[in-house]
C-alpha cells in the first residue's frame, strides 16, 4: 500500500517533468536541421530513458506520413511510406540511452518540411519537432571563352542562386553598355535543383570574375587573356 503511494507520487512527478519538457518542445521552438541534397542526415530526437519504447516519426504536414516506427524492441515498418522504403534507420543501439534519432539516406527537396517524433515508454510519453531545410551548394563554376563572349555556369544547386560579373581591377560594368552585354538563365531540372548561366563580353584587359551564390555557399571563377583559362572555388 505505502508502496503504490510512493510509485504514484513519482509516476505524478514524472509527469509533470514530461508535461513541462512537453511544453517546452512544443512552443515553436522547432529543431531546424539542414540536409545537404543526396546526402545522408540525422534528424536528431532523445527522450528520457524507459522500458518499452515506442517510437514514432511522421510528416505531420503530409497527412502524418508514417516514416519509420520502432516497438516491441524492432522496427516496425509495415507502415512505411513507400518514399522512405529503405532510406531510414534508428540508432537502435542508442535508444535504450534516450535516442530516438532518425538517420534519413539520399535527401531530396522532397524531404524538406515539418517532422514530428513522437516517443512512449512506461514513464511518459514526448513529441518534439524538427524542421528540415535542403540545400544543394554550388559546387562548380564553369568558365568559357568564345568568340569574345564569355559563358559562364554551374549547375544543381538548391535553392535559388544568383550570379554576379565583376572585374579585377574593379571597373563598373553596368555604366559602360555599349561594351558589355550580359544575359542570365536559370532553368530548373528533373530534381527541382537550378542551372544557372550567363554571357557577357570580354573584358580584354581586365580578370573577369563570376560569382555564384547559394544560401551561405559562394564559388567563384576567373577568366583573363585570351587562352589563359583559370578557374579557383
Ligand atoms: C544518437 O546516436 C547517433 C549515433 O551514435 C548520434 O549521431 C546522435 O547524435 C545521437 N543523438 C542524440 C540526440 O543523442
Ligand atoms: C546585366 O543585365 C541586368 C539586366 O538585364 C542588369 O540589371 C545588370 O546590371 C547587368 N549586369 C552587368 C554587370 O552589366
Ligand atoms: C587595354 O589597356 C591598354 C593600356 O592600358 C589601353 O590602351 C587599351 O585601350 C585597353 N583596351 C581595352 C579594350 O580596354
Ligand atoms: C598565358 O599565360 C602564360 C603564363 O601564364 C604567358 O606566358 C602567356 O603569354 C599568356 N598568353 C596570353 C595569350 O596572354
Amino acid at each position: 500500500m505505502a508502496w503504490g503511494l510512493v510509485s504514484m507520487t513519482l509516476r505524478g512527478l514524472l509527469s509533470v517533468v514530461i508535461l513541462l519538457s512537453t511544453a517546452t518542445s512544443t512552443d515553436g521552438r522547432d529543431v531546424h536541421v539542414t540536409c545537404v541534397f543526396s546526402e545522408d542526415c540525422v534528424l536528431p530526437c532523445s527522450f528520457l530513458p524507459g522500458s518499452e519504447e515506442v517510437i514514432h516519426w511522421m510528416k505531420p504536414e503530409d497527412k502524418d506520413l508514417t516514416i519509420h516506427s520502432y516497438y516491441y524492441s524492432t522496427d516496425q515498418l509495415k507502415q512505411q511510406s513507400q518514399r522512405f522504403r529503405g532510406r531510414t534507420a534508428l540508432f537502435n543501439d542508442q535508444i535504450p540511452k534516450g535516442n530516438a534519432s532518425l538517420l534519413l539516406r539520399g535527401i531530396t527537396l522532397q524531404d524538406q518540411g515539418r517532422y514530428k517524433c513522437y516517443t512512449s515508454t512506461i514513464k511518459g510519453n514526448m513529441e518534439s519537432f524538427i524542421n528540415i531545410a535542403v540545400e544543394a551548394p554550388v559546387r562548380l563554376v564553369d568558365i568559357q571563352l568564345s568568340d569574345d563572349i564569355i559563358t559562364c555556369s554551374s549547375t544543381g544547386i538548391y535553392a535559388e542562386p544568383k550570379l554576379t560579373w565583376s572585374t579585377d581591377p574593379p571597373s563598373d560594368l553596368s555604366f559602360d553598355p555599349g561594351t558589355i552585354q550580359n544575359s542570365t538563365s536559370i532553368k530548373v531540372d528533373d530534381q527541382g535543383l537550378y542551372d544557372i548561366t550567363s554571357t557577357k563580353q570580354f573584358s580584354r584587359n581586365l580578370t573577369n570574375i563570376c560569382t555564384v551564390t547559394s544560401g551561405t555557399v559562394e564559388r567563384t571563377a576567373t577568366l583573363k587573356q585570351q587562352g589563359n583559362q583559370s578557374i579557383n572555388s
